[in-house]
């Protein structure tokens, strides 16, 4: 009677083993089977004693070998759990050694940067030399060699960042790279210099006390205000990849002669008005004229023989126009929130 009663023990118990889906099943087989309280074979071990001694024998064996097949057999499915999560580790966790590493993220160029790249490598490839002037210039570069006034109010401290215990003052133009490249190579020339310049002005969304610009100088003989014109044209075409129409107005600059204030055809509304070129339909883009008689001289070139155009442009400006970006003062601001977009 025992005995058969353990036989179908056996038999079902192996089967519930071996369909168990995970090791928490495997564990309740394990507790209702061979567990101490309340294991159904625990517990026809303990009626063994109530059989007469000579079935209690062998009974007994029958229910030791019982129990030895099913802890077998448990330990095996568990070792086949065991072996199976691991295998699914090894499918997901694996690594290629061969693998090149990923290295550190790349960061990128600040819009500026990359708009003067542009810049330079057009004019380079217009026959120009790019040239580097001091941050830190002397008052003659940056004011008496462009035929500034002694007076001029762009002198006054109030307008220019004066250094302390020298004769120097932070540049507040790159004008005076012109200077320094008449010194250097002479004419005939083409130039253009892009840097950092400074102001003492009360910052806003439109004012920055240090911003950019990119000076260009061209002398050669009889150059006039055409070809001025089409350099012009040829530089804004390839920093807005597309045709734009200019204008020239009269524009005072003590270097120049004529001087102009060149300014390009909105090119958010085409000319026909907008908040952006404040409804005349152009937005003033840079300053730029025929290189004044006096310039030329005071680096020792001389105007009866040779001319020049000059012009400056903001390089913060035309990258706020390029993005249409309305704070000036986000583009020195090194928030990345600002400059990942870029
Ligand atoms: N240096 C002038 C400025 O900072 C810009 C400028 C005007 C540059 C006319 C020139 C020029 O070369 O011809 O406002």
């Amino acid at each position: 009677m025992l005995e058969q009663s353990i036989q179908e023990l056996e038999s079902s118990s192996l089967a519930r083993i071996a369909s168990a889906r995970s090791l928490e099943e495997l564990e309740v087989v394990r507790v209702s089977v061979l567990g101490r309280k309340e294991g159904a074979l625990t517990h026809m071990m303990k009626e063994l004693g109530k059989l007469p001694p000579e079935e209690r024998k062998s009974t007994g064996k029958l229910v030791n070998a019982a129990k030895q097949k099913l802890e077998e057999a448990l330990a095996a499915r568990e070792k086949q759990f065991a072996d199976d999560t691991l295998r699914a580790r090894l499918d997901t966790e694996w690594i290629d050694l061969t693998l090149p590493a990923p290295g550190p993220r790349r960061g990128h160029l600040h819009p500026i940067t990359q708009i003067q790249q542009e810049l330079e490598d057009l004019f380079v490839s217009l026959g120009f030399a790019v040239l580097d002037g001091p941050e830190a210039e002397t008052e003659y570069h940056n004011f008496d060699a462009l035929n500034i006034p002694a007076t001029h109010p762009a002198r006054d401290a109030q307008d220019t960042f004066w250094l302390e215990g020298s004769n120097l003052l932070l540049r507040t133009h790159t004008s005076p790279v012109q200077v320094r490249g008449m010194e250097k190579l002479g004419p005939p020339l083409r130039i253009v210099a892009p840097g950092r310049v400074f102001r003492n002005e009360s910052v806003d969304a439109s004012h920055e006390h240090t911003f950019y610009q990119i000076e260009g100088m061209m002398v050669d003989r009889d150059v006039s205000v055409a070809h001025l014109l089409y350099f012009m044209k040829v530089m804004l075409a390839g920093v807005f990849q597309r045709e734009v129409s200019v204008r020239l107005r009269p524009g005072y600059f003590p270097f120049v002669e004529p001087g102009f204030e060149l300014d390009i055809q909105c090119l958010l509304c085409g000319g026909s008005g907008c908040p952006v070129c404040k409804q005349s339909g152009w937005v003033e883009q840079l300053g730029c004229g025929l290189v004044h008689p006096n310039v030329l001289r005071m680096s020792g070139i001389d105007p009866e023989e040779w001319s020049g155009f000059a012009f400056g442009l903001g390089l913060t400006r035309l990258v706020m126009m390029r993005y249409g970006i309305d704070d000036i003062r986000h583009l020195q601001g090194g928030d990345l929130r600002f400059l990942e977009q870029f």
